[in-house]
């Protein structure tokens, strides 16, 4: 390798000249970081070359006219970081910094076209199929529950109690499955409303189910196992799953959420992903039959059933089947839970289910990979949840949302009659406004939105493509009521355009 060639060499007397030439009294930078820049900026780019003695720290100063002491700590700081050496009476001369072991000049830096080549295959395959919306609020925006309704007030107090009682643990690195207390809490809450069969000790805190399915992902496939996905599903598993090098394979959804067909069912996937209580984002609930059969698959394969359970908490009308994992014998099913849609989404805060034998795994994972934090915060949310505030809260948002909900069908009717389906219209913060096959849903949707009215294509929660089905996704958990009839009267004249 040959070594770089070094430019023309300023003599001792000369150094002066070659600083003067580039300092500059006026400039808004202070003279330390000038005449530091200068000298190691020299230094880098060879033309100091190695050996060159600096001038005494009284004869350069002067030349600049700023004070001695600057000069001092410029040398200093140069000797510190190994550009010069300086010996007692000796002087300062520029120190050998090794030859380069490539030519600088073979480095070219990439154009601006030719970013996306800077990737790796999967990174650039997760940035082209990304499908996080840009904008995460307004009407109908879907998945955002009503933020604004957040008790903080009580949140702040148990916040403010929390912060004068904490301990050191809870302000270093966090170690373990999460806080205990709120492991505690959810496995109670767990228990009492969803029929999940569970103790505090299967509970795994994360940072959000974008989280849990990383772990999920890292600690139960390996590259190239195949992982089922409903289909349409939720592409925030899709994304994860394929950048873990996952090979995905769309499984149908019929009335009653995922339907493998019976191909599929002859070549067992690794691990499984289902949304049982409230398919994501049709709407489909899966009756005990199907369930059944799905676990009974699961256990004689050894296949994991990655439960999403993200939004059981809101039901209009019907009351919630349990649970996936309570009917689970055989210790196959990963439960995800969030406080996304019920609390916050900024808040980060979600959990794992997971059978016995896996949790300590996970919990060494998720201190390894994530060196996971939040634990005031999780100290809160406990309190939160063992004072009933948590209880009440959604309490009170059901109320709310189903109006909303109401509110939403209500307009559509009005708009449309029933010349458009609703699909998936009784529970969660969202449904689909169904649109005929031959409309390009993406084409509506950028329509919409600049009209102002945020939605998402159907089309898009699909793997395969083109998409079976049409439609528009709207969320109304964030929309007040008063804002739902005028926003999608808005949306109404831009669908209409595509009839
Ligand atoms: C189907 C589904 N699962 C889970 C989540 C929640 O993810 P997180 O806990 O990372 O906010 C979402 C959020 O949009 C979702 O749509």
């Amino acid at each position: 390798m040959e070594p770089i060639r070094r430019n023309s060499v300023p003599k001792a007397s000369t150094l002066p000249d070659f600083v003067l030439r580039q300092f500059d009294q006026h400039s808004p930078q202070n003279d330390h970081r000038q005449l530091y820049s200068i000298l190691q900026g020299g230094i880098r780019q060879s033309v100091l070359a190695a050996g060159t003695k600096l001038p005494p720290t009284r004869v350069l100063a002067q030349a600049l006219g700023i004070a001695r002491n600057t000069v001092v700590h410029v040398y200093e700081q140069l000797a510190l970081e190994g550009y010069v050496q300086a010996g007692v009476g000796r002087g300062t001369y520029v120190a050998a910094i090794g030859p380069r072991l490539v030519d600088r000049s073979a480095a070219q830096p990439p154009s601006a076209g030719a970013r996306t080549a800077l990737l790796s295959r999967r990174g650039s395959q997760l940035v082209r199929d990304s499908k996080a919306a840009p904008l995460q609020w307004g009407a109908f925006t879907p998945g955002v529950p009503e933020v604004r309704m957040f008790p903080s007030q009580v949140w702040s107090r148990l916040q403010a109690r929390m912060l004068r009682q904490h301990t050191p643990d809870q302000l270093t690195y966090a170690t373990g499955p999460g806080d205990a207390g709120l492991r505690q809490a959810v496995s109670e809450y767990l228990q009492g409303t969803r029929g999940v069969v569970c103790s505090p000790e299967q509970v795994v805190i994360t940072s959000g189910t974008q989280q849990s399915l990383h772990l999920v992902a890292q600690l139960l496939s390996d590259v190239g196992d195949t992982a089922w996905l409903e289909d349409p599903g939720y592409w925030g598993a899709r994304s994860v799953f394929r950048a873990h090098g996952l090979q995905l394979e769309p499984v149908a959804v019929d009335a009653e959420g995922m339907a493998p067909t019976p191909e599929q069912l002859r070549q067992p996937p690794r691990l499984m992903f289902v949304s049982p209580s409230h398919q994501y984002p049709v709407g489909a609930l899966m009756g005990h039959g199907r369930r059944q059969q799905l676990l009974d698959y699961a256990a004689v394969h050894s296949v994991w059933v990655v439960e999403d359970d993200y939004d059981s908490e809101f039901r209009y009308g019907t009351r919630p089947l349990p649970a996936l994992q309570g009917l689970d014998a055989h210790g196959r099913v990963v439960y995800l839970g969030t406080f996304s849609k019920t609390l916050f989404p900024a808040l980060r805060i979600a959990y794992l289910v997971l059978p016995p034998d896996l949790v300590d795994g996970f919990a060494r994972a998720l201190n390894e990979l994530f060196r996971e934090g939040q634990t005031l915060q999780q100290a809160v949310l406990a309190r939160f949840l063992a004072e009933g505030h948590y209880a009440s809260h959604i309490r009170r948002m059901r109320g709310v949302y189903s109006t909303r909900h109401d509110a939403l069908i209500q307009a559509i009717q009005q708009e449309f009659g029933s010349q458009l389906p609703v699909i998936g219209g009784d529970a969660g913060l969202h449904l689909v406004l169904g649109l005929p096959p031959q409309v390009d849903d993406a084409a509506v949707a950028q329509a919409a939105l600049r009209a102002g009215v945020t939605t998402r294509p159907l089309s898009l929660y699909y793997l395969r493509q083109p998409a079976p089905t049409k439609g528009l996704l709207l969320g109304y958990g964030a929309v007040r009521e008063e804002e739902i009839g005028p926003s999608f009267a808005k949306l109404a004249q831009v669908v209409r355009g595509f009839l």
